[in-house]
Formats: structure tokens, sequence, C-alpha cells
């Protein structure tokens, strides 16, 4: 049987690192007896420049056509001008609404090679290890009315519109408890339920699903103080879940307890576990094109899309790995460099995780 994969390689720094991604997967694909073909696909700023939209239906086409979507980055400063519709993060979020990938699975774990790379004390974020888990398709990303517009006076007012229906909420909850179930078994999850109607739901649902998951713990907490206690200490938490939003922020504040937001991979799945993976961060337009970018995260993603989707966990192990050996080797990208350590380039880092996958067991 063959995997097939869409790599949809983006703007920025995408390329560069999909370009691991894509020997990573051959080199698992060699050592596993796994056999993969790859097709590409336009998405974000790039698709602006061939075909004058984020997201040309052909590739929404292509992605229905594979078993996983492997996606780098999208968005830069160049197309930051066009209006709202042209931008290229709607081609991100348009494929995830048309794919229905609701669940956004973002772990943040600590390689203890790396505890001395985050900015947090090392006894802070010794040993961390949570999943957030990202509700993907609704809340505020979403919802209408949404615009800029200018009322009779003349005011111009910009709208946009927080809404959840019971199911969605009820939807996302279940990944939660389910995936709590086989970790530690504690689900917090956050809201913003002393202000917002659609958090008050959300926490009523919340408590109404936890009847079937006698098993899982559930606590709730409010946004402002997770963003809070995930730095006081993150180590209180197994798995969160949360709305879009607040999830698309508390995500780049756990991506930091790693030490860099360039080791985050994540996977965004929908009802039948088919799924897109991307790393956290972004384009990083600054660093583009002269092979600096971290390619871990991007990585680590392969090893969810081997994991979630195509049901390869010996190979995804394997993976993580090969990126753990490399990080034992003293091996570092800038990003995760202490002051007067060796810097690889972002193929060179590819290569050593794919030497280190031949060579290990
Ligand atoms: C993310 C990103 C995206 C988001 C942007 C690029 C649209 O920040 O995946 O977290 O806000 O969802
Ligand atoms: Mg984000």
């Amino acid at each position: 049987m063959t995997y097939k994969i869409l790599l949809l390689p983006g703007d920025g720094i995408g390329p560069e690192i999909v370009a691991e991604a894509e020997k990573l997967l051959l080199a698992a694909g060699d050592k596993f007896g796994l056999d993969f073909s790859f097709t590409r696909g336009l998405i974000g700023g790039s698709a602006i420049d061939a075909s004058g939209v984020p997201l040309p239906d052909e590739t929404v086409a292509l992605a229905r056509a594979a078993d996983a979507v492997l996606l780098g980055a999208v968005g830069g400063e160049k197309w930051d001008r066009g209006p709202a519709h042209l931008r290229p993060e709607r081609g991100l979020l348009g494929i995830r609404k048309a794919l229905g990938l609701y669940a956004n699975l973002r772990p943040a774990l600590l390689f203890p090679q790396l505890v001395g790379a985050s900015t947090l004390k090392s006894d802070v974020v010794a040993g961390l290890d949570i999943v957030i888990i990202r509700e993907l398709t609704g809340g505020i990303y979403f919802g209408e009315p949404r615009g800029v517009e200018t009322l009779t006076d003349g005011t111009r007012i910009g709208c946009n519109t927080m809404v959840y229906t019971e199911a969605e909420i009820e939807r996302i909850g279940r990944t939660g408890f389910d995936i709590a179930r086989r970790r530690g078994r504690r689900l917090c999850s956050v809201d913003k339920a002393n202000v917002l109607e659609t958090s008050q739901l959300w926490r009523e649902v919340m408590v109404r699903i936890a009847a079937d998951y006698p098993d899982v713990e559930l606590s709730h907490m409010y946004v402002d103080n997770a963003a809070m206690q995930l730095v006081r200490a993150p180590k209180q938490f197994d798995v969160v879940v949360t709305e879009n939003l607040f999830g698309d922020i508390l995500s780049d504040c756990a991506a930091m307890l790693t030490g860099s937001i360039g080791m985050l991979p994540s996977a965004s799945l929908n009802e039948t576990g088919f799924g897109l993976y991307e790393p956290v961060h972004g384009s990083a337009p600054d660093i583009a094109g002269q092979q600096k970018a971290n390619p871990l995260a991007t990585l680590l993603s392969v090893a969810m899309l081997l994991r979630y989707t195509l049901g390869e966990a010996a190979a995804a192990d394997a993976v993580e790995q090969a990126v753990a050996s490399v990080l034992q080797q003293g091996l570092r990208t800038g990003d995760i460099a202490l002051p007067g350590e060796r810097v690889l380039g972002t193929a060179q880092m590819g290569d050593a995780v794919v030497a280190a996958l031949r060579g290990g067991v």
C-alpha cells in the first residue's frame, strides 16, 4: 500500500522545512517498509502569486485525494497589504474549514537536552509534557457577522463574532477527554465563563459530557489565569482543551516553555482521523531561504502524521527517538543553541535526524 501525502510548503521558511520532512518520510519508509507518494500544492502567499487566491480549489481537491497533508507555513509582509480575504492566512483557515479539521493537537514536550534553552527556570519546565487541544474550525475565527464597516455617521467599526454551537463544543470536548484518557487522565477546560456567554455554554457542555468519562478528572480555568499558570507552574497541566482563539494564544505561550517555538509540532484532525500536520511556528520571512530555520517542529509533525493518520506507531516512535538522539548529540539550530554552541543549518539538521533514524534500532 502506498500512502499519498500532499505537501503544502507555503511561504517563507515553509519550503526549506518541508523538504526535510519529505526526506525523513522517505527514510522512515525505507526503514519500516512503507511506501509514500508525494503530491505538491499551493497555499498562502505563493498561491496568491500563482493563482490570485490563497487557497485554490485544486489544493482542496488534492488534499481530499491524499491520506494526509503536511504543511510548512504561510504568510509574509509582501501580502499583508491586500484585502482581508486575500491574505495568505485565509488559505490556512480555509483548508482547516474545508476539510473539517476541528481538533488541533499541540503537544508541548520539553526534551531534557533543551532544558537550558527555555527562558524559564529549569525546575519550572524540566519534564514538561502537556497537550493543548485547540478547537480549530469555530469561534471568533469563523463567526458571522464579521468585517469592517462605516456607519451612517461616518464612524468605522470592526466586528467579529465568537459563536459556538453545543455540538461543536461537545465534539472537541470529547476529543479532550479521549486524549486525556490515554495520558495522565486530567483535563483542564479553559474558558472565560466569568464574562462570555459562549464560555458559559462551553463549561456547561464540558460538565455534562464529563459524566461519560468518570476516569478523567475535569477542571476549569479562566483563560487569563491559564496564561499565568502556564508560565508559573506549567507541569500542573496534563491536557488542556479550549476554544480557537484562546488555544492560538496559549499554544504560543506553551511553545516557549519548550525552549523554542521551533520545536512544536501540531496535528489538525477531522472526525475520520484524516489530518493536516504542521509546525506551530509561522513562516519567519526574516530568515527565509537562509537555511537558518529549525526543521524539528516539522519533523515532529511527521511523527504525529505517522502516528495519528497512518497508524504507524513504530515509525512515529523512531522519528521521535531520532530527534531526541540528535539533541543528545548536542546538535542545535540557532534558535535552540546556547551561546558558544555550534549551529547547524536546516538541511544539516534534517540530515542528522535522517542519519539517527537509519542508525537507530
Ligand atoms: C496558528 C497560526 C494561525 C492561526 C495563523 C497563521 C492564521 O497562528 O496556526 O496558530 O491563528 O491559527
Ligand atoms: Mg498561532
